[in-house]
């Protein structure tokens, strides 16, 4: 007999079944020799990777995936396991279409200006309509269910780095579902404010960032920008090191602006005086991305001369909600 015609692509489940024992697939591993899949490389680790800022650059609207798939092997495109980061090039007056395959999707306008118009499906349990404006240095969710037409304004390109958690999803097998948000804008100029208010704050020195973290209305207890999407605007002054931390969410960073002499040192260890041991340098790109891996400790470094502005977005919202975020920070040494 024929498998069901809805179901060719899935496993085949034939007439007779009752009969079936069902234990073709099982597989039974020695525990030492699977327990630590990451470790004996059975699924491979997240890389250190950069993403240059070139690949905005010029004409040709463009959704340009930031996808590390081969390296993560995946079959879907991932920059991280649970996460797809995209530039958007726009050229003026350009329209981009994309469509609903995540809980989350997060925009940040690295350049120029213009609006996003959406079409939600779903439960009605957010707008399933609406169109956002956005100009540079804005922030925009919007939730599961949307095709959205991304259209910059006619006067000038628009550039837009976008994350998403379809790659989380393709790896359940799931779909969207209802809309766990509604659509929210964060203005520029108020999280411009937000950070300078952070920054002149009389413990500014003394605090590890020199950061917002972007929250939302429908977040109470993981106080993210979504339930899965994490999004810090930070700065790092001049002449200023933020001394390690690690964190298992993965950040995908985007330097939203510097000039160079500004890194990131990236290790799996630190010594006694919270110094990363041998640790990979990752110089800052304005306009460029970057991946840090889950569990590496990091530090920033600003030798630039000028202040540094980053957007790191990650799958803390996610980890939050396991409660495995397990952030800790480096001991300050003697
Ligand atoms: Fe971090």
């Amino acid at each position: 007999m024929a498998a069901d015609p809805h179901h060719a692509s899935g496993p085949v489940v034939l007439a007779g079944e009752a009969t079936e024992d069902w234990a073709g697939d099982a597989r039974y591993h020695e525990y030492s020799a699977a327990a630590d899949p990451v470790g004996s490389g059975a699924i491979p680790r997240v890389p250190i990777e950069q993403f240059a800022a070139d690949l905005h650059h010029g004409p040709g609207s463009r959704i340009l995936p930031l996808d590390l798939s081969s390296a993560l092997g995946t079959p879907y495109p991932a920059t991280s396991p649970a996460l797809l980061a995209a530039f958007m090039v726009l050229d003026p007056g350009d329209t981009l279409t994309t469509y609903p395959d995540a809980t989350s999707e997060l925009y940040y306008c690295l350049e120029g200006g213009g609006s996003s118009t959406f079409v939600r499906t779903g439960p009605a349990t957010a707008p399933t309509t609406g169109t956002v404006r956005w100009s540079t240095g804005d922030v925009v969710t919007l939730p599961a269910g949307c095709t959205t037409e991304h259209t910059s304004d006619p006067t000038g390109r628009a550039v837009l780095y976008r994350v998403t958690d379809a790659p989380l999803l393709a790896y359940l097998g799931a779909s969207p579902g209802p809309a766990q948000f509604a659509p929210t804008r964060y203005d520029a100029a108020t999280s411009l404010a937000r950070l300078d208010e952070v920054a002149r704050h009389p413990d500014a020195a003394s605090r590890n960032r020199v950061s917002i973290l972007l929250g939302n209305v429908a977040q109470p207890r993981t106080l993210t920008a979504t339930h899965t999407l994490w999004a810090m605007l930070g700065i790092l002054p001049v002449d200023r090191v933020q001394r390690p931390h690690r964190h298992q969410s993965v950040a995908l960073d985007l330097i939203v602006s510097c000039r160079p002499g500004c890194y990131s040192l990236v290790g799996s260890r630190v010594d006694d005086d919270g110094a990363i041991i041998d640790p990979v340098r990752v110089d800052w790109q304005g306009g460029g991305a970057f991946v840090t891996p889950p569990g590496l400790w990091h530090s920033h470094h600003n030798e630039s001369g000028a202040p540094a502005y980053l957007l790191p977005i990650q799958d803390a919202g996610l980890h939050t909600y396991l409660r495995s975020l397990d952030i800790r920070f480096a001991p300050s040494g003697g």
